[in-house]
């Protein structure tokens, strides 16, 4: 059994490589990652050496390396992590988004087209579902829930759902799709909510918390993220949609403070600033079909997940802080210094 795993060298796609090599032994695991400001080498590192992992470092736009690697290493299922991710960064320039999320899924299609695939599995999200009301906390995103979008970056995750759910019914492409809610754990980039508030703390830097801070997030431990994606691929049925959440709904101003409590630190360095740009006020997943079908549920709770996250933090420092250090730098004042 041979996986590509594009975008391995993300926080998801990083995560969901360990899961696999230390799960199957006999998987070899393909990983395509171009290596943007979000991909780090140095979250390989115990991958690197292991007989049964790859690493090509390929744009997965670019078609002709992209063919050369599925002729060479055969694959049997591809799984699409590789995005552009942040939301804030979509607002400020959207075309990248729409290159590798949208016309990136399609090169990695029509390669499988042309090689044969026994599946093709889309990381998606569920925020292309909009947002719902806060009072409102019975509604929930359904697989139904029609798709109905906020910012660059998921109308860019919508529009390759679309594709997907194209390929499959236009060409018989074996797919699935997931659409998890936000993720938190090891290899977090700093620039998303929970690690760039450990990070800001640690170092006694100003936590920024956009608007009111009432926004409300579903979060999963991304080792339970990787699981589900585990079933759906082996077990999952070819053309369906996955909505795959903890239940575990959190307004951001208390994960804030939770992570300060924590880490023992005032939270006089909670500073509100403006609201992003179209912010969806709440995410909210019903699992209720992988469930039943596939019989996952997250496993990790979020009062173990998040002391989990905040050790692995502070014994990996060097890593965040390579990343803190360089161009991240002028992408945090462009974003933060007169919000
Ligand atoms: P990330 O930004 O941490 O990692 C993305 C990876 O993709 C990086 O290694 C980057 O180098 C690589 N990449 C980007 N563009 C590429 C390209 N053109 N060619 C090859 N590689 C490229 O993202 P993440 O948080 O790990 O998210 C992974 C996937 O999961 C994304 O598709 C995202 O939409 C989805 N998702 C994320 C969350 C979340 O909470 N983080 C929740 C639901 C779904
Ligand atoms: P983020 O981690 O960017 O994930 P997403 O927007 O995809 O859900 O943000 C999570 C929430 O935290 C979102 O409501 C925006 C908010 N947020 C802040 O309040 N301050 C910040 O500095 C960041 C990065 C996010």
């Amino acid at each position: 059994m041979t996986i590509i795993v594009t975008g391995g060298a993300g926080f998801i796609g990083s995560n969901f490589v360990y899961h696999m090599l230390e799960k199957y032994s006999d998987y070899k695991i393909v990983c395509v990652d171009c290596l943007t400001y979000a991909g780090n080498l140095s979250t390989l590192e115990g991958a690197l050496e292991n007989p049964n992992f790859k690493f090509y470092k390929t744009n997965i736009c670019d078609r002709e390396e992209i063919y050369k690697i599925f002729e060479d290493e055969k694959p049997n299922i591809v799984v699409n992590f590789a995005a552009e991710s942040h939301v804030d960064r979509s607002i400020d320039n959207p075309e990248v988004f729409l290159k590798t999320n949208i016309l990136g899924t399609q090169v990695l299609m029509d390669a499988c087209r042309k090689y044969g695939i026994d599946r093709y599995h889309q990381v998606s999200t569920d925020e292309v579902y909009g947002d719902l009301p806060l009072d409102r906390p019975e509604l929930f995103f359904t697989e139904e829930t029609p798709i109905h979008t906020s910012s660059p970056y998921s109308s860019s995750k919508a529009g390759a759902d679309l594709l997907v759910l194209a390929y499959h019914r236009t060409y018989g492409l074996p797919v699935t799709i997931s659409r998890c809610s936000n993720n938190y754990g090891p290899y977090h980039f700093p620039e998303k909510l929970i690690p760039l508030m450990i990070a800001n703390a640690l170092n006694e830097k100003p936590l920024p918390v956009y608007g009111k801070g009432e926004n409300v997030r579903d979060w999963l431990y991304v080792k339970d993220h990787c699981k589900a994606i585990d079933l759906i691929i082996h077990k999952g049925r070819v053309g369906e949609v996955y909505n795959v959440g903890g239940h575990n709904e959190m307004a951001n101003i208390d994960i804030v403070k939770l992570i300060c409590q924590k880490l023992g630190k005032s939270e006089d360095l909670i500073t509100y600033v403006a609201d992003r740009k179209g912010h969806d006020m709440r995410y909210a997943i019903d699992p209720t079909k992988i469930h039943r079908e596939l019989g996952w549920l997250p496993e990790t709770k979020f009062k173990d997940g998040i002391d989990l996250t905040i050790k692995w933090y502070l014994e990996n420092r060097e890593w965040w802080e390579t990343i803190i250090s360089g161009e991240y730098q002028s992408y945090y004042d462009k974003m933060y210094k007169n919000r």
